[in-house]
């Protein structure tokens, strides 16, 4: 008696991991579409390809690093240094990922990478304007260079003019 328990015990026991070893075997179905209104179609390699592409290559990167050197202008102008830190971190950031998406560039980068962004870095810390402004302006022209390295002179950088976000420090 007590011994046929254990034998249904262990048949029970190796009929449930046997279907589940087959049941973990067997393939996934990645065709399945994702995303809200099922926008994300193909399989898994197809999903990836339509991801990457609407992450897109450097053109994003730099339109987040114009608008935050833009911001950052108008902290070192308003002495937001707390504010001008985050922005420099984030334009690297940008950066940075966009070097990753599109490493072509990377050699045009390096000047602007190992020195503009340090120096830049430097001037927020001394929390002076005068070091600030002297500072921005070097910085300016390290993003033209990087514009002419790549062919793209006709991107030219200038120092802001003019306001757009509302961040101000009172
Ligand atoms: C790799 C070196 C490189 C550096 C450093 C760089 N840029 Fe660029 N930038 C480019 C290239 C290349 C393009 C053209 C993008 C493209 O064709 O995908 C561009 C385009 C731009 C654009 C136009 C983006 C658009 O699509 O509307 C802006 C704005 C810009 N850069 C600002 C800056 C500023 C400001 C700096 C410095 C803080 C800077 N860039 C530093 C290479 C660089």
């Amino acid at each position: 008696m007590h011994s046929s328990i254990h034998r249904i015990a262990i048949i029970f026991l190796v009929t449930f991991f046997a279907m589940y070893t087959i049941s973990s075997c067997q393939r996934v179905d990645d065709t399945e579409p994702v995303g809200s209104q099922d926008w994300l179609t193909g399989d898994t390699r197809q999903k990836l390809e339509t991801i990457t592409d609407h992450l897109r290559g450097f053109d994003m990167a730099m339109v987040e690093t114009g608008f935050r050197y833009s911001e950052l202008y108008w902290a070192g102008q308003d002495g937001n240094w707390d504010y001008a830190r985050y922005q420099i971190e984030k334009i690297a950031l940008a950066l940075d990922r966009g070097l990753e998406r599109r490493p072509a560039r990377a050699a045009s980068a390096q000047p602007f990478v190992n020195y503009s962004i340090p120096e830049m870095e430097e001037a927020i810390e001394a929390e002076d304007q005068e070091v600030f402004l002297q500072t921005f302006e070097l910085f300016t022209r390290s993003c033209n260079a990087c514009h002419a390295a790549e062919s793209v002179p006709h991107f030219n950088v200038k120092i802001p003019e003019a306001r757009q976000s509302p961040i101000r420090l009172d």
